[in-house]
């Protein structure tokens, strides 16, 4: 078991690697706890587990759990784009009773760290940050799930993450992946979010960000789209349009 750094409360943090089977069943087990909506989608998590695997050619994949006493409080999913400067983060979740106490905002700065290291790792000097998705408050069916999209923003908000301005569409998943099937996933559909992006402390002095090296970034390299699919054409005018 890879463990590392220390954060609130005496949190661990643990790597989780696809050769540690104990490790990847606690993390699905803790996934499917913070997230059970999105059950289904516990195969891209042990994928992930693998760092390289196959099916995301131009990510570099994290998987972390984190451990208080000896409960697993918190899980991390996110990945370092070999092909850019930032990373993705897929997800962060944290069981109730340790939320709103620190835990994510570390977590938050620790997935940043990391991503400073793959990008030096690549050769770069360094990361500017990742992009996330976050649900849109307006698109929200009913007022509980308002209030827990407008929190969720809140949190990226003050872990200094910023909404860029241009319309994205989280697809249902990466395109043509050989440990999950369309049918699998049958009645999820896209859905609208927020890009949201949080800075390393160097992306935070960038004067103007590139938003299509985002776009491509997350598109063409995360979700393997092709960059004549229509999701990335509209985020892609609508850019030109408003320059
Ligand atoms: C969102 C989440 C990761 C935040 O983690 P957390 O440990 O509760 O947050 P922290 O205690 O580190 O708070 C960090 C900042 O966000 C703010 N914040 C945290 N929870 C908040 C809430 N419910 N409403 C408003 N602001 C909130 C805090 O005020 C804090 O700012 P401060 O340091 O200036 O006071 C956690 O609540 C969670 O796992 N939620 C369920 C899963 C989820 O929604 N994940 C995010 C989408 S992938």
């Amino acid at each position: 078991m890879a463990t590392d750094r220390l954060g609130p409360d005496g949190t661990r943090r643990v790597t989780v690697s696809s050769r540690d089977s104990d490790l990847v069943e606690a993390a699905c087990v803790l996934f499917a706890e913070v997230f059970p909506e999105d059950r289904r989608y516990i195969p891209y998590l042990r994928a992930c587990t693998h760092g390289r695997h196959p099916s995301h050619p131009r990510t570099l994949d994290h998987v972390w759990l984190f451990q208080r006493a000896d409960e697993w409080v918190g899980v991390a999913i996110f990945s370092h784009i070999l092909t850019r400067s930032f990373g993705h983060g897929a997800y962060v979740g944290i069981v109730p009773h340790a939320q709103g106490r620190g835990l994510g905002k570390w977590i938050l700065s620790e997935m940043l760290g990391q991503l400073d290291e793959d990008a030096r790792q690549s050769g770069l000097s360094g990361s500017i940050g990742y992009l996330g998705e976050v649900e849109r408050p307006m698109d929200a069916g009913t007022e509980e799930e308002r209030i827990l999209s407008e929190r969720r923003l809140q949190f990226h908000r003050q872990c200094g993450g910023v909404i860029l301005p241009v319309p994205f569409i989280e697809p249902v998943m990466i395109e043509s992946v050989d440990y999950l099937t369309p049918r699998e996933l049958e009645g999820e559909s896209p859905r609208p979010m927020h890009l949201v992006f949080v800075p390393t402390e160097r992306g935070a002095k960038i004067p103007n960000l590139d938003l299509v090296d985002f776009i491509h970034g997350i598109y063409l390299d995360v979700y393997r789209l092709s960059a004549q699919h229509e999701y990335v054409r509209r985020s892609l005018s609508y850019l030109l349009e408003t320059k």
